[in-house]
């Protein structure tokens, strides 16, 4: 089996599973168990891998417990964002501005707002052709947001065409007029440097799992400066994290998902490069079987705007999921997880201009820290075979 899926999860990294195995061995009390030994052993390794986490994204570790809120993933990550700013009772403003490229994750939370009362405003991005393919266009962006928008919500790189979005320059034009602005990292976080700090986002979601972390944990991170942003809880309970997401924080997942941003930003520079590197590989291979046509959907493969290890190509005249069953022993996708089991063509290309059959006809490839350049050669010699094997 071959594995270039790495934007729908990763493997766990073995020395994350190290980690998490010990903690499940030893340290299995609950972290809000202070009562006894074992449970405050427990939260100081929780709380020392929350402010690990803080430190990993450039925030201040002794903000740590007010600025991270665990989640069970992004997706949850996301749901806080939305729904905990627009619903809290002080929330006056009734607009949400977002991309049409979102990932179902904040699509379908602000659907549900707008079935609500609220005004959803989508943004649209550059067209395939344009030098800034997948990007907001800003200037529109900066017409939209006004004193009416409760929340901007921009995913920081897309997890199809691996574009990613100028967020430093739309806090900007949040914070003028009082917007909130969320960023979903999921993405990007342990993948390509990223100072939050800098960033200037209020809000930001990221998952472990796609950074060689385990799966069911994630993160919120939720500015205190300048202001503390409000945020309405919506799982209640026991009170568990300063009262913003109730249940027993998973001890084991967190610690797993600190040790994996630790080894992902270590290892990021060099990772980076190596990933940029299989990726080019991936494409020359595939552009060099004979006979064949594929058009390059996103960035362009130099543009400093798309994720070093994302690939989406367009197959002429055969669909993405009739390649992928004749490619049996290779797992690529055809659009972003949660959607592939649809036959529904993609979203995101259609946003940049692909007919609804191109969109059909593509493919997304990601590879990762336990990609080779031997299996690239393989997975293209698969797909060469598989495409001389069909008549079209
Ligand atoms: C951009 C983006 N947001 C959100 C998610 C959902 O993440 P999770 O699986 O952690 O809920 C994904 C995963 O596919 C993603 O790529």
């Amino acid at each position: 089996m071959i594995y270039l899926d790495n934007h729908s999860t990763t493997r766990v990294d073995p020395r994350v599973i190290a980690t998490m195995s010990s903690m499940m061995e030893i340290d299995y009390a609950n972290a809000g168990s202070t009562t006894h030994l074992a449970g405050r052993e427990v939260a100081l390794k929780v709380s020392q891998s929350i402010r690990s986490i803080a430190s990993c994204l450039n925030l201040d570790p002794d903000l740590a417990p007010d600025e991270l809120v665990m989640t069970s993933g992004a997706t949850e990550a996301n749901n806080l964002a939305i729904f905990g700013v627009c619903l809290h009772p002080r929330q006056k403003r009734r607009q949400v501005v977002s991309v049409v490229t979102e990932h179902r994750a904040v699509l379908d939370p602000i659907e549900r707002l707008e079935q609500q009362g609220f005004e959803v405003v989508l943004l649209p991005v550059w067209p395939q052709g344009h030098e800034l393919v997948g990007q907001i266009d800003l200037e529109r962006a900066s017409q939209l947001i006004t004193d009416k928008t409760a929340l901007v919500t921009v995913m920081h790189s897309n997890n199809e065409i691996g574009s990613f979005q100028p967020i430093q320059e739309l806090s900007a034009i949040c914070h003028r007029v009082g917007a909130i602005l969320h960023t979903d990292a999921t993405q990007t976080i342990g993948h390509e440097s990223l100072d939050v700090s800098e960033l200037g986002c209020d809000l930001m979601s990221f998952s472990a799992h796609k950074f060689y972390g385990p799966k069911g944990v994630g993160g919120l991170y939720v500015a205190t400066r300048p202001s503390s942003i409000r945020l309405q809880a919506q799982i209640l309970g026991g009170g568990q994290q300063l009262n913003r997401r109730s249940g027993t924080i998973d001890s084991v997942g967190v610690v797993g998902m600190a040790e994996a941003l630790r080894l992902a930003v270590k290892e990021l520079p060099e990772a980076t490069d190596r990933d940029r590197n299989l990726r080019g590989r991936l494409w020359k291979k595939l552009q060099a079987i004979e006979g064949e046509c594929f058009r390059l959907n996103g960035p362009a493969l130099i543009a400093r705007h798309r994720l070093a290890r994302n690939l989406n190509i367009e197959v002429e005249g055969i669909e993405g999921q009739t390649l992928m069953l004749l490619c049996e022993e290779l797992c690529m996708s055809s659009g972003s997880a949660c959607t592939s089991a649809e036959p529904l063509p993609s979203h995101v290309l259609q946003s940049i201009g692909l007919t609804a059959d191109q969109a059909r006809c593509s493919i997304r490839f990601g590879v990762g820290r336990f990609t080779t350049e031997l299996e690239i050669d393989q997975a293209t010699s698969m797909i060469a075979e598989s495409l001389r094997s069909v008549t079209r």
